[in-house]
């Protein structure tokens, strides 16, 4: 039978940097706030003319580089991302499939908002394990700051623009594969974190007058405590279902929304502080990319071992939310 293992990690964020004390001048604000309340001190933003795609690309050129896997022999690209280059299709990536000079590979987008790139990993696993691809690309890109309404402090402090990417790979050791994945959803929470408008659901004549609502919309306080109370009972599920504790991972990389709650569910499996990976006070909240971007972090740190478990867990619109058990597996 064919494993899935994971082999290799890559981001890019954009140069700009949006700080706190900027936004002050834009909303009503303070660093105080933002800091206390998320944890967020700064976000990267891109620029006019770098697409979704540029960011995606450029951390999937990484990606494969360090996993020593021949461009040619990638056989599937999965994008999870809420800020496509373009609504609807082509899908964003295609688009990166072509910019990295694929020909052949499937290629398609996935919409699980901040859980995408828990989701996007549970396809390439299933994919592998079946013998239908050997080498899948999975990237989560967002470029958020096309779709933040820079008027609403409730939401434009909190997101950030930038990607990541992994190779997974088949592989024949047991001990390489990826353990378990969790994935759920609740559509009846839908309306706590939305972009209201510009789908199928609004009438055509009504987009001009309220185009600010195909922005990002979320009842931010409502949307907290449900994820505080999803993620530790998934988190929870899923160690339990594989007779893991919390001392048994190395790394917890958490979606980066707000420090508290990554305290809360870190708690919660009484992880200690070093287990816990943190990258939201200089990328903000990067939805579908801030899983592969924090496990580059750990990664360009030299933190990162071969064999390392790591715990990843992910929460967002739709809403939706996963967990994953995975071994940091280079190819040897
Ligand atoms: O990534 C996908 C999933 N997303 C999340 O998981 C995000 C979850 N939510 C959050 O992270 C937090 O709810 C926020 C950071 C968005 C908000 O923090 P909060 O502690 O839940 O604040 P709140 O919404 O309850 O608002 C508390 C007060 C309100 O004022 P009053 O009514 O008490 O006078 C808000 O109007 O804070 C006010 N407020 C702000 N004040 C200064 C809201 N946003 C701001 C702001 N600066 N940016």
């Amino acid at each position: 039978m064919a494993y899935a293992a994971f082999r290799s990690i890559g981001a890019y964020v954009p140069e700009k940097i949006l700080t706190n004390k900027e936004l002050t001048s834009m909303v009503d604000t303070s660093d105080e706030w933002i800091t206390k309340r998320t944890g967020i001190k700064e976000r990267h933003i891109a620029a006019k003319d770098e697409y979704t795609s540029d960011l995606g690309m450029k951390a999937a050129q990484k990606a494969i580089q360090r996993s020593g896997i021949a461009l040619e022999d990638i056989d599937m690209v999965v994008c999870a991302t809420i800020s496509p280059d373009y609504f609807c299709m082509p899908s964003t990536a295609t688009i990166i499939s072509t910019k990295l000079g694929l020909k052949n590979a499937t290629a398609f987008d996935i919409s699980a908002a901040c859980t995408g790139f828990v989701y996007s990993l549970s396809i390439a696993k299933a994919f592998i394990e079946s013998g239908m691809k050997k080498n899948v690309l999975i990237i989560g890109a967002e470029k958020l700051s096309a779709i933040t309404d820079y008027s609403d402090r409730g939401t434009c402090i909190l997101f950030g623009d930038g990607a990541g990417a992994a190779v997974i790979s088949a592989t024949e050791d047991k001990s390489e594969a990826i353990i378990d994945v969790h994935t759920g959803a609740d559509g009846e929470y839908a309306d706590l974190l939305m972009t209201p408008n510009g789908g199928s659901g609004s009438a055509h004549d009504s987009l001009e007058e309220e185009a600010g609502s195909c922005f990002m919309q979320m009842k931010g306080n409502e949307t907290f405590k449900v994820a505080v109370r999803t993620l530790t009972k998934d988190v929870k599920e899923i160690l339990a279902d594989n007779n893991l504790t919390g001392n048994d991972i190395k790394h917890f990389v958490p979606h980066q929304a707000n420090y508290r709650i990554i305290k809360a569910v870190g708690d919660a499996l009484k992880l200690r502080e070093e287990q816990v990976v943190l990258t939201v006070a200089k990328y903000g909240n990067t939805s579908g990319a801030s899983i592969p971007m924090a496990i580059n972090d750990v990664y360009e740190s030299g933190e990162l071992k071969a064999g390392e478990l790591m715990l990843l867990d992910a929460f967002g619109g739709g809403l939706t939310w996963g967990s994953a058990l995975v071994p940091f597996s280079p190819k040897k």
